[in-house]
């Protein structure tokens, strides 16, 4: 380092590109490559990326409650990320859930700060054991997504850091991540990006942490206060607010040169951790291909560990084999396996509960489409429009670039921001009849459909930064077209705008045009009617669970509520599976005969269904966030900063903690809950130093797997009640097993002003399957 002058130090302190950083051979330093993220390894590009497994998304992962779980997420990331010789994953999100409103919680583990630090901690274990850095996202108080680069999240001192900051402290005490990333928002006034509070005073200081804090993907918005805040690397790049600005930060005085050693040392270290100083690492070969059976086995095992039984009235789950099968709905078609943003990758394949469950029963099932469950269209599927082509062209008429597919983002990495002027589009559909023709993106739409023309001007969105690419405008029209008719023409794009001017996700509609959903609904009651058992699929999508967006409801969208209504009232029996990440609202909850909650399960996520609705894997998952009864009924609900600010008023009360305080009314189904297919007898529940033991008999017909929880409710007052351990335990039918729960002396703390103070230790430890079914109370 003492071989490079100041402006080689700053050059190395901002990315080279997107996703990678620069190499320095004076000090043996080579390109150091960074990818997203959370389900799955996608490259040094935004979209376009190559063919990568799909994984189930965090909450489904984290509703197995199993440290073994994370921690074989975490080897296959890492392995994911050798085969394309990534050095650091971005990931995991260790936000918590705050309020069920926030768009991005089908990223994070759960709504506990315990639960979500332990299997954070695993996975990181389990992923750098490989050499693969892990980066824990995003520090901190970056709960949801309403105007997340400019909201100023207000967080008192003691929930900050007996709450939020938790999660991180755990995950480097315990695993030692070699990067954080800094989150867009401001915490308490101060960007995240600039807290020497959070960074330098807490993590680099009191955690003795000597890893790398990464910005967020455009978040740094100052030279010299980032650089004194504990940031080390801005991201992307090559540009950026450092450079020659640090440079003369430095030459100024308001930055110590001192403190960008600090940053290049730290770059430096963690360059060796990955094996990309010095004599580069060696890459394994032969690593599992993304559709090969080891790993369709793996994401298949992984999505079925945290599948969850919410209800389940006489039996009616497993289904029996022999029995016929009314799969409605469509999530049953168009299983949603990942949320949107930059947690998206591109998978071999993803397999629908259609395609599993025929798999395992074959013509016992029948399939009937549901309503629509988006309100934006989405891109044409290659089997209905096909040889679809982009041609980019600059401002002359000059070909920039061509692009196959049905989507393509433009200006974000391919070095074209500002410089595409129109985008031509041609493609062929493969059915006639009526059909609904448009465009997805800012700019002035011409098309033409067979015979007919398509016309939108579809204005830049007002959503903010990232909504060009994550939440782009949409027109369509319902025009007719006859089998192998053309379509082709152009969007103009509109002049610069916004801060990621230049930049959009465009896209062509082609799809059938929507049914009446009278008529939808009337025909899946008649199928329901006619079969055995009736499975309706219910979910949300993309639109609801995404990056840059929140929700504003936990209700299904669509007329899916009306959907399950009348096909309850019209089977024998009704099984629900609902494929979303984060809470719903069921108001048929007591109309139906079982709920199975599937989350967003990856790329093998149909399969994995089919196998837990049968009963070949028991779905023996926990939920890890509660689900309110209404909108509104949560300790934590409004996402929306008020004169910029977000407070968190509910303090150290959020979720489940806050529910059990009476702080909002009793939810539909508790964090924890999840009756698996087996029933478990509790006793002889004992504390001792900090271990509880009780003895659990299965009590069921087949074997099975139960979470015992430890919870603890502090005398004090101010204090919430809060999970202080789990564990897992697997029994055979009529078998009684003594199970030990050691508790995090960590949730014994409180943060007493300007330092921690033990807990007095007297109050209740519960023993619970979720708060709403406690098994034993001790008086501590
Ligand atoms: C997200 C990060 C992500 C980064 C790079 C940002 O928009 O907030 O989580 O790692 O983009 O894609």
């Amino acid at each position: 380092m003492t071989d490079l002058d100041l402006r080689a130090k700053v050059r190395l302190l901002t990315g080279a590109s997107v996703f990678t950083l620069a190499p320095e051979p004076a000090v043996g330093l080579h390109e150091v490559r960074l990818s997203d993220g959370p389900t799955g390894v996608r490259g040094l590009t935004f979209s376009g990326g190559p063919v990568v497994s799909l994984f189930p998304n965090a909450t489904l992962l984290a509703a197995a409650w199993s440290e073994d779980v994370a921690h074989e997420v975490g080897r296959l990331l890492a392995e994911e990320a050798m085969a394309q010789r990534i050095h650091v994953v971005l990931g995991p999100t260790i936000n918590l859930h705050r309020s069920p409103l926030g768009g991005r919680l089908f990223e994070a583990y759960s709504e506990d700060p315990l639960l979500t630090g332990r299997l954070a901690a695993a996975y990181v274990r389990g992923m750098q054991a490989n050499g693969v850095a892990a980066c824990l996202k995003h520090l901190v108080a970056n709960e949801s997504e309403t105007d997340r680069t400019t909201v100023d999240s207000v967080v008192d001192e003691a929930t900050l850091r007996e709450v939020y900051l938790l999660p991180f402290e755990i995950a480097v005490a315990e695993a030692d991540a070699w990067s954080v990333m800094a989150a867009y928002n401001d915490v308490n006034g101060v960007p995240a990006t600039e807290q020497h509070h959070v960074i330098n005073e807490i993590l680099k200081g009191e955690w003795g942490w000597t890893g790398l804090v990464v910005s967020d993907w455009f978040a740094t918005k100052s030279a010299a206060p980032a650089a004194n805040g504990g940031l080390d690397l801005v991201m992307p790049g090559p540009d950026g607010p450092w450079g020659d600005a640090l440079v003369a930060a430095v030459g100024s005085g308001a930055v110590a040169e001192s403190v960008v050693n600090d940053h290049v040392a730290r770059l430096l270290r963690l360059a060796d951790r990955v094996g990309a100083l010095g004599t580069p690492r060696a890459w394994p070969a032969d690593l599992p291909a993304p559709d090969s059976p080891t790993r369709r086995e793996q994401l298949t095992r992984l999505a079925a560990a945290g599948m969850t039984v919410l209800t389940n009235r006489a039996g009616a789950l497993p289904l029996r084999r022999g029995e016929t099968v009314a799969l409605v709905g469509r999530h049953a078609l168009e299983t949603i396996g990942m949320g949107g943003g930059s947690a998206q990758v591109n998978p071999p394949h993803q397999v629908s509960v259609t395609d599993g469950l025929t798999a395992l029963l074959g013509t016992a099932v029948t399939v009937t489409d549901g309503v629509e469950v988006r309100s934006r269209p989405v891109p044409a599927r290659p089997d209905f429009l096909t040889d679809l082509r982009f041609t980019l062209r600059a401002g002359d008429g000059s070909v920039l670039d061509t692009r196959g597919g049905a989507a393509t983002v433009v200006g974000f990495d391919d070095g074209l921001a500002g410089r595409v002027a129109t985008i031509d589009v041609e493609g062929r559909f493969t059915a006639g009849g009526p059909v609904e023709v448009g465009g997805i993106g800012a700019g002035s739409w011409r098309l033409r459909a067979g015979t007919a023309s398509v016309a939108h001007d579809l204005a830049v969105p007002a959503g903010g930064f990232g909504a060009e690419i994550l939440a782009p405008p949409a027109g369509t029209s319902v025009v007719t077209v006859a089998p192998g008719d053309v379509l082709s023409g152009s969007v103009t794009l509109p002049a610069g705008h916004g801060p990621l001017s230049g930049v959009g996700r465009y896209a062509v509609v082609a799809r059938p045009a929507p049914r009446d959903a009278d008529e939808v609904i009337a025909a899946a009651a008649a199928a329901g009617a006619a079969a055995d058992v009736a499975v309706v699929v219910v979910g949300l999508t993309e639109e609801e669970e995404t990056e840059a967006v929140d929700k504003h409801t936990l209700r299904l969208p669509g007329r899916q509520d009306d959907l399950v209504s009348a096909v309850a009232a019209a089977a024998r029996r009704t099984v629900v599976v609902v494929n979303a990440a984060t809470p719903v609202l069921m108001p048929w909850r007591d109309e139906v005969d079982a709920i199975l909650w599937v989350g967003l399960p990856g790329q093998e996520g149909g399969h994995a269904v089919a196998a837990a609705l049968l009963g070949d894997v028991e779905p023996a998952g926990r939920l890890v966030t509660t689900f309110p009864a209404a909108d509104g009924a949560s300790p934590a609900w409004s996402v929306t900063p008020v004169d910029g600010k977000l407070p968190y008023t509910e303090g150290t009360f959020v979720g489940y903690r806050g529910h059990h305080a009476g702080r909002a009314s009793e939810p539909a189904f508790w964090f924890g809950h999840g009756l698996g297919y087996g029933a478990w007898a509790y006793a002889d529940a004992a504390w001792s130093g900090d271990a509880l033991t009780v003895s659990v008999t299965n009590t069921g017909g087949r074997a099975g797997r139960e979470v015992v929880q430890v919870y603890f409710a502090p005398s004090e007052q101010d204090q919430p009640v809060r999970l202080v351990g789990w564990q897992a335990v697997e029994a055979a039918p009529g078998e009684s097993v003594t199970v030990t729960v050691t508790g995090d002396r960590r949730l014994w703390r409180r943060w007493a002003g300007d330092g921690w103070a033990t807990l007095s230790g007297s109050g209740r430890l519960l023993v619970a399957r979720g708060l709403g079914d406690v098994r034993a109370a001790i008086e501590v």
